[in-house]
């Protein structure tokens, strides 16, 4: 599955694509606030593109790789359904474009995946997830206390859903 918007294309996963993934989970500002710990060395990125290769040919397919400008620059997408899941490479922050990806994949979410409610769970420091969350129109349900351990420290979640809308009667 591809889908095309205004400016990107998100398709599924390639091994070749691990080169310039790299600049994505090796970045300690985009992992920031992610699952687990920036990335030390080409070949964990080589593992992490390998898995999302070997996940799109036997899962559901719901994740994708968000290319710009020919170039591979992050990720965006449902790795578990229903929860979404979005990295950019900093050097593409602040321009829209992880907005116009998650757009999509909320689309695709909705319309082909059959998700009824999309969730999210945000680490309550990362102020540009939940703001980019919110502008798309998601809505806080709850904050859980140290749900995450990651490199020796507890986090903490806020969770978010949007609801698949409701067709006009
Ligand atoms: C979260 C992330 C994907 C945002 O990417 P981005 O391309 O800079 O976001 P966009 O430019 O599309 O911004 C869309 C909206 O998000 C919100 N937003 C983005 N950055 C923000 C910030 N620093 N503070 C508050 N809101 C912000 C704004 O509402 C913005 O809407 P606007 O364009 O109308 O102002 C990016 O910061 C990232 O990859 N972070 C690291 C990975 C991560 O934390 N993933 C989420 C894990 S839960």
């Amino acid at each position: 599955m591809e889908i095309v918007t205004e400016r990107l294309r998100l398709r599924h996963a390639r091994l070749s694509d691990a080169p310039a993934m790299h600049a994505v989970p090796s970045s300690s500002s985009a992992m920031a606030y992610w699952s687990s710990l920036p990335h030390q060395t080409p070949e964990q990125t080589r593992k992490w593109v390998a898995a999302m290769v070997e996940a799109a040919a036997s899962g559901p397919g719901l994740d994708f790789v968000i290319e710009f400008e020919g170039r591979a620059i992050g990720k965006a997408g449902f790795w578990r359904p229903p929860e979404i899941g979005y990295i950019l490479n900093p050097d593409y922050w602040g321009r829209g474009l992880a907005r116009e990806a998650l757009e999509a994949v909320i689309r695709v979410g909705f319309e082909i995946g059959g998700i009824e409610e999309i969730v999210a769970d945000v680490d309550p420091r990362n102020a540009a997830s939940l703001g980019l969350l919110e502008r798309l129109g998601f809505v806080r349900t709850g904050f859980a206390r140290e749900t995450w351990e990651i490199g020796g420290v507890l986090l903490d979640s806020v969770y978010l859903t949007l609801k698949r809308p409701q067709p006009v009667a």
